[in-house]
């Protein structure tokens, strides 16, 4: 389904930092597998800006970005995270912080992206959350505005890491595609989502994106080792 030279990649291990809080775990290796893989999957193009995916909901998109981020950011890389999807952030909760500004607030308000970018704990590693919940997700991720902002991370950092809702949800990820350098799609093995993982990647080729490979989430994993997180409050 996917050319020779997209990689695809194996994870199994609960959502949250694990990457962080458990550096030597066989997932966080994992992860950092997939990073040498975004590294390796374009030898001409230099790979700055990675959106991350999926075909539909659930399979472990924000999961992925965020131990991704992790894992660039301890191998040195001055790193961006962004949760750029805007129907159902969850940056904010995995990195326990506030969502009351972020890139809703950069894209509406013209706010200083000094304003919106967080450090976190991690170190090399900033986050933007997404911001207040727009009436109109699609036409924020559409703007001039965003594109321009993407560029401007691009430039300040070396890597960027951008969270999205799924491809055949809505057409958010499809016009995030477009403004980054490479696409990683993730989908969950343990469901049986082939023919929706084609029409994704079909999408995505149409557009002209660039798909770096797939992250093969195994979300089989014991009760006790889920998180989850509860409501949709700000922190
Ligand atoms: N490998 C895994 N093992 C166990 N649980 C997992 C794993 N990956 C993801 N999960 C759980 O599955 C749920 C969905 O994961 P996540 O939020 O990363 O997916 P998503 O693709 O971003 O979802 P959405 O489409 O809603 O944005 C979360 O509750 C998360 O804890
Ligand atoms: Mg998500």
């Amino acid at each position: 389904m996917f050319g020779k030279k997209n990689f695809r990649n194996y994870v199994s291990g609960p959502r949250e930092l694990i990457v962080e809080k458990q550096p030597k775990a066989p997932v966080s290796e994992q992860f950092r597998a997939v990073r040498t893989n975004i590294m390796y999957s374009n030898i001409d193009t230099e790979i700055k800006a990675v959106l991350v995916t999926s075909a539909t909901p659930g399979a472990g998109k924000s999961t992925t970005a965020a131990n991704l981020a992790v894992a660039y950011a301890q191998s040195g890389n001055r790193t961006i995270l962004i949760d750029a999807d805007l129907r159902r952030p969850t940056m904010h909760y995995t990195f326990e912080i506030t969502n009351r500004r972020g890139m809703t607030t950069a894209i509406v308000n013209s706010v200083p992206i000094e304003n919106i970018v967080r450090e976190t704990l991690v170190e090399n590693l900033d986050l933007i959350t997404s911001g207040p919940i727009p009436p109109n997700p699609s036409d924020l991720l559409l703007s001039n505005k965003m594109k321009h902002l993407l560029k401007t991370f691009s430039i300040h950092y070396d890597m960027v890491i951008v969270d999205s809702s799924s491809l055949l949800e809505t057409s958010d990820a499809l016009s995030i595609s477009k403004i980054t350098d490479g696409t990683v799609l993730v989908t969950d093995v343990t469901e049986n989502n082939r023919d929706m993982l084609l029409e994704a990647k079909n999408m995505l080729s149409k557009a002209d994106a660039n798909i770096l490979g797939v992250v093969m989430n195994n979300k089989k994993m014991k009760k006790d080792n889920y998180y989850y997180h509860h409501g949709s409050e700000e922190k």
